[in-house]
């Protein structure tokens, strides 16, 4: 069963309870939130304060995107705020395995995330660990970018890393993907499919509708 799970990046944040409530009653069964620091990434958007006040208007699954430097710091803010899972940078700490363990005490969800430059053996080490891995499909720090193929190669190696281990570990792809790319993402062994600008513009229910109907 494949997921989609909507940016709420790309969303208009003067509606954003409206929007979120709109995706899910669509269907989608995840919720996808980028917090960004303009420190690991150039660019800020929200953080603990927008998570709980939405929290108060949805069920859906919260994937939590931690775009932030030393995520390790947070976790106990983060879970507080809502998160039903936590996704943090590989790149971003020297405490992986700590912060793994962070995420876990509190009984949330586990996610590592790569940026394109990092290779996918990166990964291993933490695979038996981990619910899921965070592809990164373009540079993190912004909606709206096109997606870079060469990243769909390292989803290939991860699903076959997972499956060579006999795990269930998720692999989620973030970033420029579209109604023409998606089965792309899934083909390389993507289960959990971000998508913001391709979501929120124009109808969102038709937009939810058309990803999942190209997604089962
Ligand atoms: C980028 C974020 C993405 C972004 C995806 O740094 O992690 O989640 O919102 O947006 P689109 O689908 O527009 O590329
Ligand atoms: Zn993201």
């Amino acid at each position: 069963m494949n997921i989609l799970s909507p940016s709420i990046l790309a969303a208009d944040f003067s509606r954003l309870g409206e929007q979120i409530r709109e995706v899910e009653h669509a269907g989608a069964k995840y919720l996808h939130i980028d917090v960004m620091d303009g420190v690991f990434v150039p660019s800020i958007s929200f953080g603990m304060p927008v998570i709980s006040s939405i929290r108060n208007c949805s069920d859906i699954f919260f994937d939590v995107h931690l775009m932030i430097e030393k995520p390790e710091h947070y976790i106990h803010e983060f879970a507080d705020s809502g998160a039903d899972l936590i996704n943090f940078h590989l790149e971003a700490t020297e405490e992986v395995v700590g912060t793994i363990e962070k995420i876990r005490f509190r009984g949330k969800k586990v996610g590592i995330t790569i940026k394109p430059a990092t290779p996918a053996k990166a990964v291993e080490p933490y695979l038996k660990l981990v619910d899921m891995v965070l592809v990164m499909t373009v540079e993190p720090g912004f909606g709206g970018q096109k997606l870079m193929p060469e990243c769909l190669d390292k989803v290939r190696e991860i699903r076959a890393m997972v499956m060579e281990k006999g795990l269930h570990t998720d692999i989620e792809v973030d970033g420029g993907i579209r109604l023409d790319n998606v089965e792309q993402a899934l083909e390389a062994g993507a289960n959990v499919i971000v998508s913001g600008s391709a979501v929120f513009r124009d109808n969102i229910t038709k937009n939810v509708e058309k990803f999942m109907a190209r997604m089962n």
